[in-house]
């Protein structure tokens, strides 16, 4: 037995969350906090991005062509949830933000230390649609804890996701921890 909901509540798209991070005009970083992200094949594997709306992380998208998409764990989760409910537009918005900050090694975009790993991005195409735009996206370059590199990633290899605890959760603001491998499983 099921229940329908309505097409556009939110409840049913649950996301891992990303803290993008530009350079403003002035050259001092900004992070906006965003969950519609996602991955496609373009000749490449690339990510695509929606932002709803006017934002300064837009604007400087735009404006730039490139930004960093810093994956959201659990320690991280009281800054990121800060930088999704205080607008860029609020030239104090970054005033007094207590976090590690570096620049990408392949792009110059600002990438927040604690994160798990970070995208470094460059749009390669930009689609409007109606209230937002889809950002398609080279991966430039992804920076992963040494921590985490240090467990034996290669290519094709599964992230430990329990070692880098990335909060999911929907837009609305209610966020989950990530539990235990499960597979490998056998098929039923
Ligand atoms: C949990 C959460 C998830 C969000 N996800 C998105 C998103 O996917 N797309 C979007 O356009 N805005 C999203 N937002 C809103 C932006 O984070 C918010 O507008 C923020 O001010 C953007 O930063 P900026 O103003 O510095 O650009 C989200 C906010 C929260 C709290």
């Amino acid at each position: 037995m099921k229940v329908s909901l309505s097409t556009q509540a939110n409840t049913c798209c649950p996301q891992a969350f990303y803290a993008y991070g530009t350079y403003k005009e002035d050259g001092t970083p900004n992070f906006g906090l965003f969950c519609w992200f996602s991955f496609c094949w373009d000749g490449e594997r690339c990510v695509m991005a929606c932002i709803g709306g006017d934002k300064l992380t837009k604007d400087r998208i735009r404006a730039t062509g490139r930004f960093s998409a810093n994956l959201v764990s659990e320690e991280l989760l009281p800054q990121a949830y800060y930088f999704g409910n205080t607008p860029g537009y609020n030239p104090d918005k970054m005033k007094g933000v207590d976090v590690a900050i570096s620049k990408g090694q392949v792009l110059d975009v600002p990438v927040l230390e604690q994160s798990p790993w970070v995208y470094e991005l460059e749009v390669k195409r930009s689609i409007p649609l109606d209230g937002s735009d889809i950002f398609l996206c080279r991966i430039c370059n992804i920076l992963v804890d040494e921590r985490l590199a240090a467990l034996g990633l290669d290519d094709d290899g599964p992230i430990p996701l329990d070692e880098a605890k990335p909060v999911v959760g929907w837009g609305g603001g209610a966020f989950f921890k990530v539990g235990e491998r499960l597979s490998p499983t056998k098929p039923r």
